[in-house]
């Protein structure tokens, strides 16, 4: 199929890659000169594993092309996917503005008949604008040409975002026609696995899907912090109550990991744009407002034990931290809760030294050259001279470190974790301070 994919964040670069893989013929569009001219090149503006590879390789199979003509992708295909971003507005509602902006583009060079498929996340009733705006486009021509708007949501989790394409748990489809179901139906067909995958609904529902599934996980996290802080009161330990519940299958021991807080690009954005939603239906909804003031609250917990651990002296101190990124396996840093962390101890005249496998360059465009952040190229690196260390993301390169070193390199022996990674008793006898969340000392 010819198809056409406007936006290469992660989810349109990751979907026109994984959609030529199975054989499509796929020309990405984006706004952005530099991003499309570094595709071109076959280099990749973020960091998601095994997508380079595949890029690469479509690219020189002539299945996969980049460019900044919308006119071009119009042509293209058949099939045009928006998935660009849709970046919180002042209110916590989802702003509209680039979809809409590639809806009427699309309008504006439609020759034939096109199915415009909605990728990116959008509140309730957006295919309906998306729609509105094309016809308005079509009807200022005076073009009559059939098109239908389908929602078609993404649920890929960076770091993991090839697999999870090529091997989704659900293809959501949300179209009121029979013949936009079919087409969708041959293209995710390769995508199927023992069992079809497709799942068929009205646009509206489709679109509720994908903020019910983020606001589900989110609800998880949040439940779990929550039970961690209480956990930190009666004195007993978040570890063996989430071994203890996620036996029961009905839990699960998926997405039960209590920690810093949820970040980045999508939860804390997405939790966010639903309770906006809600509210502008009169109704208040009043767990997913719990669950956001927990994660608020929650991402604030290690900068609180830090404060209460050196009663509230900060200034001066210097931390090490590992981990900038909101979670491993990826350089994103939005909404990530190292980021409030290294903000708080910077205003309490704290500097830190970092490490992050992927992150430093992420974290030196956010915050450029500053003499209170040194960004260290070796984990060891970042504990010299320490006052303590503050574990923000579990890179699987912290879980099993040289404590001895550590020790002496520090020149506190203190660990502030907040991803749980160690047991607390063998690190207190080695000499530390550990704390962890929902862990006694
Ligand atoms: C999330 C969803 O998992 C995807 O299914 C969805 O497609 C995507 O948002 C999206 O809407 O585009 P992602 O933001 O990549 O994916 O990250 P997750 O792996 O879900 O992690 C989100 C946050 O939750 C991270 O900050 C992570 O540290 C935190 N988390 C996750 C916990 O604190 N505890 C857990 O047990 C699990």
């Amino acid at each position: 199929m010819r198809i056409t994919i406007f936006g290469t964040g992660y989810v349109g670069l990751v979907t026109g890659t994984c959609l030529a893989e199975v054989g499509n013929h796929v020309v990405c569009v984006d706004v952005d000169e530099a991003k499309i001219a570094c595709l071109q090149r076959g280099e990749v503006p973020f960091f998601e594993p095994g997508l380079a590879a595949l890029i690469r390789r479509n690219s020189a199979e002539g299945r996969l092309r980049f460019t900044t003509e919308a006119a071009e992708g119009v042509a293209h295909g058949r099939l045009q996917f928006i998935a660009v971003g849709t970046p919180p507005a002042e209110d916590g509602s989802a702003d509209l503005g680039h979809v809409l902006a590639v809806a009427q583009s699309i309008a504006e060079h439609m020759a034939d008949p096109k199915i415009v498929v909605n990728k990116s996340t959008v509140p309730v009733g957006s295919a309906d604008r998306v729609r509105a705006c094309i016809s308005a486009e079509l009807q200022r021509r005076g073009a009559d040409i059939d098109f239908d708007v389908v929602s078609n949501p993404e649920f890929l989790k960076e770091g993991a975002a090839v697999d999870d394409f090529m091997k989704p748990d659900r293809v959501i489809v949300g179209t009121g026609r029979q013949a936009s179901a079919e087409l969708l139906r041959q293209l995710y067909a390769p995508f199927n696995r023992n069992h079809d995958r497709l799942i068929m609904m009205d646009v509206r529902s489709a679109e509720l899907t994908k903020y019910a599934a983020n606001a589900m996980l989110a609800t998880k996290i949040s439940f779990m912090n929550e039970l961690a802080n209480i956990a930190d009161r009666v004195d007993a330990d978040i570890e063996r109550v989430r071994i203890g519940i996620g036996a029961d299958p009905r839990i699960g021991y998926d997405f039960i990991y209590p920690g810093a807080g949820y970040g980045g690009s999508c939860f804390p954005k997405d939790v966010k744009a639903l309770v906006r939603t809600a509210y502008d239906m009169d109704y208040a909804p009043q767990l997913l407002q719990a669950v956001e003031d927990v994660n608020e609250r929650q991402q604030g917990y290690l900068y609180s034990r830090i404060q209460a651990h050196f009663a509230g002296e900060l200034a001066g101190l210097t931390f090490a931290l590992w981990g900038l990124a909101f979670k491993p396996n990826t350089e994103d840093m939005r909404e990530a809760p190292s980021r409030r962390l290294i903000e708080s101890l910077w205003a309490a005249g704290a500097s830190v030294r970092a490490f992050d496998p992927k992150a430093a360059g992420e974290a030196r465009r956010i915050y450029g050259e500053r003499s209170d952040l040194v960004l260290c190229s070796k984990l060891e690196d970042a504990l010299d001279g320490a006052d303590a260390l503050v574990i923000v993301t579990e890179w699987n390169v912290f879980r099993s470190p040289d404590f001895e070193s550590m020790r002496t390199r520090l020149k506190r022996p203190v660990i502030f974790d907040g991803r749980n990674l160690y047991e607390p008793r063998p690190v207190a006898a080695l000499g530390f301070t550990y704390y962890a969340v929902g862990r006694p000392l």
